[in-house]
């Protein structure tokens, strides 16, 4: 009997492995550059952490959670998303009052029960940063230019960030009626999920992507012209926050996001490498979130990205970086040979190079074949002849220069 992975969650292959090392090592770069500190929520939280954050009436809550009784019964949820749980963190640990405001950031997989296909898994792996603790336009900003930050230090064109506003509570109650308004004519013609939409959250039908519906939605009402004046200013400042900088955004009137714990300022960033509905992060204002879980009044924004995607536009660009190289390969033949090879490779990874051998001992056709395969910058092979004579042929790879050097480590060592 063989396993296989349980569907849509996958292996991290070595061979892939260069390019999360590489976006691991971006993201916390970016992030010392706008002073984010790091923080790592558990897994798995309360259901109802999410049910309460997230919104009951959104499809991550509704249909996409993995969600199971413990063993004495109560509801957890393996996390879909960490914004909900950085705030609960935020308010548990007394951050709220000590030192309202916060900025921190993320790396960590994510569950959702979706469908499985290109750039959509359901295990996936989220970077995000959560910046809690002020109202000013210029912080939504910061939090965009990370955004930004980031895909110009992975080398990434071809982007373009969508922005909108969806206002305060209030502002939303009354966009709600006049999407209701707006769509009353045509719901019967739409899809299920839409008439339940109608009811619980006609925001939500924006996000449909269903073909039947999509006329519809194609020419309802946007956001922006719903805002009350203290949101529409908050609006045009963050616009003008970006041109200052020189940040490219397009404004998108029907981006609402598909979270209920959105206020005011929402933004995606979608790359033409995806398809066109896959966003590769998204983000915004939350300004009652962490009332909402239990903590004083504080305002956020913040945004997280999907590593698998950036990964998926990265790979497309660069199909170099799947591999590492090691500094050195010690190619052996004989018995005297390999243990000069043991002892040498000993001594040198001590020194901090990367250096191997073939524990298989195989023909030194194939060593050097492994050699190949690992990138070995260098390479010495070591005989009978080289053991007597304590010296050997040092050969750089990538020139194909030989030279004489002496079987002694730190000889070697400057070598490399
Ligand atoms: P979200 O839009 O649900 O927002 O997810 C953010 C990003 O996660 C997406 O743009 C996408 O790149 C990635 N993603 C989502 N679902 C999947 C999936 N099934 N497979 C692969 N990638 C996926 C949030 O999660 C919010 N917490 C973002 C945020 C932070 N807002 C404010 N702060």
């Amino acid at each position: 009997m063989t396993y296989e992975s349980v569907k849509g969650m996958r292996d991290i292959l070595p061979d892939e492995i260069a390019y999360w090392t590489k976006l691991e090592a971006a993201i916390r770069d970016i992030a010392r550059r706008f002073g984010y500190s790091e923080i790592r929520p558990p897994i798995v939280e309360h259901t109802e952490l999410f049910s309460r954050g997230i919104g009951e009436a959104t499809d991550v809550v509704n249909k996409e959670m993995y969600t199971f009784p413990d063993k004495k019964g109560r509801s957890l949820t393996l996390r879909p998303e960490a914004t909900a749980s950085v705030v609960r963190s935020y308010v548990e640990h007394g951050m709220a009052t000590q030192d309202p405001f916060q900025k921190l950031f993320y790396i960590g997989p994510m569950f959702r029960y979706e469908k499985p296909q290109k750039g959509r898994s359901r295990q996936f792996h989220q970077y995000g940063v959560e910046a809690i603790g002020s109202l000013d336009p210029a912080l939504d900003v910061e939090v965009i230019a990370v955004a930004w930050s980031l895909m110009h230090a992975l080398g990434l064109g071809g982007l373009s960030l969508r922005l909108n506003s969806i206002g305060c509570a209030g502002d939303r109650e009354h966009y709600r009626d006049v999407l209701r308004a707006h769509f009353a004519p045509n719901i019967a013609s739409m899809c299920k999920d839409c008439q339940r939409r109608y009811d619980e959250n006609p925001l939500r039908i924006l996000d449909c992507k269903e073909r039947t519906c999509r006329p519809y939605i194609n020419d309802a009402p946007g956001t922006s012209d719903h805002l009350c004046a203290d949101c529409a200013k908050h609006f045009a400042a963050v616009r003008a926050h970006l041109d200052r900088l020189g940040l490219s955004y397009v404004i998108d009137p029907h981006l609402v996001r598909g979270l209920d714990y959105y206020t005011r300022t929402v933004f995606e960033l979608v790359s033409s490498d995806l398809g066109a509905q896959d966003a590769l992060l998204g983000g915004g204002r939350y300004d009652s979130l962490v009332g909402m879980l239990g903590g004083p009044e504080t305002p956020g924004v913040g945004f997280a990205g999907g590593m698998e995607r950036l990964i998926l536009v990265l790979s497309e660009k660069e199909a170099d970086l799947a591999g590492s190289r090691i500094d050195l390969f010690l190619a052996a033949l004989g018995e005297e040979g390999w243990d000069i090879a043991i002892g040498l490779m000993n001594e040198l990874r001590r020194t901090g190079l990367s250096v191997d051998v073939d524990y298989r001992r195989r023909s030194l056709r194939k060593q050097l074949a492994l050699a190949n395969k690992l990138g070995a910058r260098h390479l010495i092979v070591l005989g009978d002849e080289e053991a007597t004579k304590k010296r050997a042929r040092i050969k750089e790879m990538d020139s194909g220069e030989e030279r004489d050097i002496e079987l002694d480590a730190a000889a070697i060592a400057a070598a490399v």
